[in-house]
């Protein structure tokens, strides 16, 4: 699959919540062979320090011109994300990884938590290209809090989807957990799972999923100093004790070629 390390150029700078900011890159071959799922590695910095690019879902795709991602403060590289400003150049690296798996008209639940719901977007834009029935698609979003949420919720909203909120405080939507509102879903037979959030949450989605009998890919979220293959910090472990890398293995993978903690 192509990659492209590309000076991309800042186009759009949006803070959507305190922490949580998106931007917008003008990245013309990244964001054209970008598929949901994949990510890029972004380097935070000119100068050594932070020395390492960081891995970033695509959030979204714009015209085959623009590329987003959507993150939150964490740390001195993102800080420094968090200062761009429109026309700064940024060096991008991407897309990389193994995406999503999806299928024209198959009826789908995407559940994502927190900075998870960032892979979610350019996902369900799309499935709903290639779906006939939009209405058949859901997607559950969660939260911490009302700011986590709910400034992402038009987005998915524009598609015509189905889209459910909960928080864990109850501030917006229902007070509660993603797989909360998963559980109770009657999803068809043919339903496919999406999930991208916190690990404990995609082992449940993914046991749920697997009560239900419905298949479900999870995307994967791990520290990466390369994004390539070459260093081998992206580890994780399979069933069989295996090991799987996550940077060109993944980050999505069938729940089922994962080992999860019990
Ligand atoms: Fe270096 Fe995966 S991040 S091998």
């Amino acid at each position: 699959m192509a990659q492209y390390q590309e000076n991309a150029i800042v186009t759009r700078m949006e803070q959507l919540s305190s922490e949580n900011y998106r931007i917008t890159f003008k990245s013309p071959q990244i964001a054209t062979a970008s598929r949901p799922g994949q990510f890029v590695m972004v380097r935070s910095s000119e100068g050594t320090d932070p020395l390492l690019r960081r891995p970033f879902s695509v959030h979204q795709t714009i015209s085959d011109e623009e590329v987003q991602i959507y993150f939150k403060v964490v740390g001195k590289g993102t800080r420094l994300m968090s200062q761009f400003s429109a026309a700064e150049k940024v060096s991008l690296l991407g897309p990389l990884g193994r995406g999503f798996d999806l299928k024209k008209d198959q009826p789908a639940c995407l559940a994502g938590g927190g900075l998870g719901i960032a892979p979610l977007l350019l996902l369900t834009r799309k499935m709903v290209e290639v779906s006939s029935h939009p209405e058949t698609i859901s997607v559950i979003l969660g939260g911490r809090n009302k700011q986590e949420v709910e400034p992402l919720e038009k987005d998915f909203k524009e598609y015509g989807v189905n889209v459910l909120i909960t928080t864990d405080d109850g501030s917006y939507g229902s007070k509660g957990f993603v797989t909360d509102i998963l559980i109770q879903q009657e999803l068809a037979k043919d339903c496919m799972v999406y999930t991208c959030g916190p690990e404990a949450m995609m082992a449940r989605v993914f046991a749920i999923s697997s009560e239900k009998g419905l298949r479900c890919q999870v995307s994967v979220e791990k520290e990466m100093a390369c994004g390539i293959g070459a260093c081998l910090g992206c580890c994780k472990e399979k069933p069989d004790g295996d090991y799987t890398h996550v940077c060109i293995n993944g980050p999505v993978y069938y729940g089922e070629e994962l080992k999860w903690a019990k």
